[in-house]
């Protein structure tokens, strides 16, 4: 059992939601004898930039075109990362809120990643998934509380909408807009209010 544990905090042993992640990944494995974690965290995996190397290679990859150095190399990481997700029977992922969005490394992680006949398929009119995890666990985490006696009640209806509206923004074959999608449960938590919704941790199957 293979879990991709993307983390997308750069802060290390200060993030609170790595600790909320990685208490997740220990209870899972005091569970799970056979789980093997691979952690991907979008600051140190030296993500190539999506510039034009990446968008020549992409083309280039994807019509099987002979490609420079340059963009041999933005494709071969590409193709490691593709394989990283293909290979997971579970997926973590860790979003903390940045400005009431997620942050712009994980969205690099994305579009690298998500390539067309690695994680998903189009065929002019559908998206189609690729991906054969059957389930995903996903934390999010915030700074602020939006609760109606705080000073800031009138965000409350984003900080609602931020799973959803991180959800939209991830490709098909990520989302749990088209079925058969990965199931997704998720836990949002708040390091102000101490806040936790969702299931118990050490229910995850
Ligand atoms: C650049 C940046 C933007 C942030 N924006 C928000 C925000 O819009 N709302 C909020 O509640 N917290 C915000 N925070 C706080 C984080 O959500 C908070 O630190 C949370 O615990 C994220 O994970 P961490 O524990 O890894 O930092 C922001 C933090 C950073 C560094």
């Amino acid at each position: 059992m293979l879990l991709l544990n993307i983390q997308s905090s750069p802060r290390g042993a200060k993030s609170a939601l790595i600790a909320v992640t990685n208490a997740f990944l220990d209870a899972y494995q005091a569970l799970h004898s056979n789980a093997t974690i691979d952690t991907l965290n979008v600051w140190e995996e030296n993500l190539p930039d999506f510039d034009q190397e990446a968008i020549g290679a992409k083309y280039k990859g994807v019509n099987k075109e002979p490609m420079d150095e340059a963009e041999t190399a933005v494709w071969d990481k590409i193709q490691e990362l593709a394989v990283r997700f293909e290979q997971a029977d579970r997926i973590v992922l860790g979003v903390p809120m940045w400005n009431f969005a997620y942050p712009y490394k994980l969205k690099q992680l994305i579009d690298l990643a998500c390539q067309r006949n690695m994680l998903f398929t189009y065929d002019g009119t559908e998206y189609g998934p690729l991906l054969k995890t059957p389930r995903a666990f996903v934390v999010y985490a915030r700074g602020g509380t939006y609760a109606e006696d705080s000073p800031t009640p009138g965000y409350k209806a984003r900080i609602l909408k931020f799973p959803e509206r991180c959800s939209e923004s991830l490709p098909p074959s990520l989302s749990m807009q088209n079925p058969p999608m990965p199931e997704i449960v998720s836990m949002h938590c708040s390091r102000v209010s101490k806040e936790q919704d969702g299931v118990p941790v050490a229910s995850i199957p």
